[in-house]
């Protein structure tokens, strides 16, 4: 299966993609979590996108398309993937196309704006692991400290309000056309996204279930 994770920042999109690659085994690609590697190194890739991402504006399109093209041509990919913050724009996902790639299918994660802020302002990272975690609603077993690796977590530098802002204006503007783009190639699976982590990935279960 190759799929496309839909859904406004804070949504939930990353939690439910380690829920999906646990159950279909899908590689997951989310172009958020490359661009925060290659700015954590301090890349060409990672200076540049930190100008925009800082600002809560989408990275250019000819970057991201060449990064993702890059990575999709990656031999694991062939067994199936699950693309998380990609597309984000309709030239991004023609690009996808032209590439050639077959999407199965596009999940929606449909989440009320009035949750987000509070969603995104609680989450909490691991820089080792990249786990994520929640301060209410998913907390680690010890405070500020990653169940999995030990790590002392932090709040990521676009998780502020003025920048959280900016980014669901760009979602608004430029991502939400996409709802509409893969309705009409019938690929478009709706998710509702605003009951507990444990529900939205029940509700992620049945769709994908329904749809394979
Ligand atoms: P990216 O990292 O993709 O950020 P985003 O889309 O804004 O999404 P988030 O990571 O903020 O949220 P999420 O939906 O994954 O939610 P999560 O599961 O963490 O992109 C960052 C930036 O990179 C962009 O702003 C842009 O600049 C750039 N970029 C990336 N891709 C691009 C592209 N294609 N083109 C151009 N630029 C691009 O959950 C959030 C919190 O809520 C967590 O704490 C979690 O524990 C909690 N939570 C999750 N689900 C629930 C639930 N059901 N109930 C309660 N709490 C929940």
């Amino acid at each position: 299966m190759n799929i496309i994770l839909l859904g406004p920042p804070g949504a939930g999109k990353g939690t439910q993609a380690a829920k999906i690659v646990e159950k279909y085994g899908v590689v997951h690609i989310s172009t958020g979590d490359i661009f925060r590697k290659n700015m954590a190194e301090d890349t060409p890739l990672g200076k540049k996108a930190k100008e925009y991402i800082e600002k809560g504006l989408l990275v250019p399109d000819e970057i991201t398309v060449n990064m993702v093209k890059d990575r999709l041509a990656q031999p694991d990919c062939s067994a199936g993937y699950m693309l998380d913050g990609f597309p984000r724009t309709i030239p991004q996902a023609e690009s996808l196309e032209e590439m050639g790639q077959k999407i199965d299918c596009a999940l929606d994660l449909e989440v009320d704006y009035s949750m987000l802020i509070d969603r995104i302002s609680g989450r909490r990272m691991c820089p080792d692991c990249g786990a994520s975690y929640h301060i209410k609603n998913s907390p680690p077993k010890k405070e500020g400290i990653c169940d999995k690796c030990g790590a002392k977590l932090y709040q990521r530098d676009d998780d502020n309000e003025e920048t959280v802002k900016s980014r669901l204006k760009e979602y608004d503007e430029k991502t939400l056309p996409l709802i509409e783009f893969y309705q009409k190639k019938n690929l478009l699976l709706k998710v509702d996204g605003n009951g507990t982590i444990e529900e939205t990935t029940a509700n992620v279960y049945k769709a994908l279930d329904s749809f394979k």
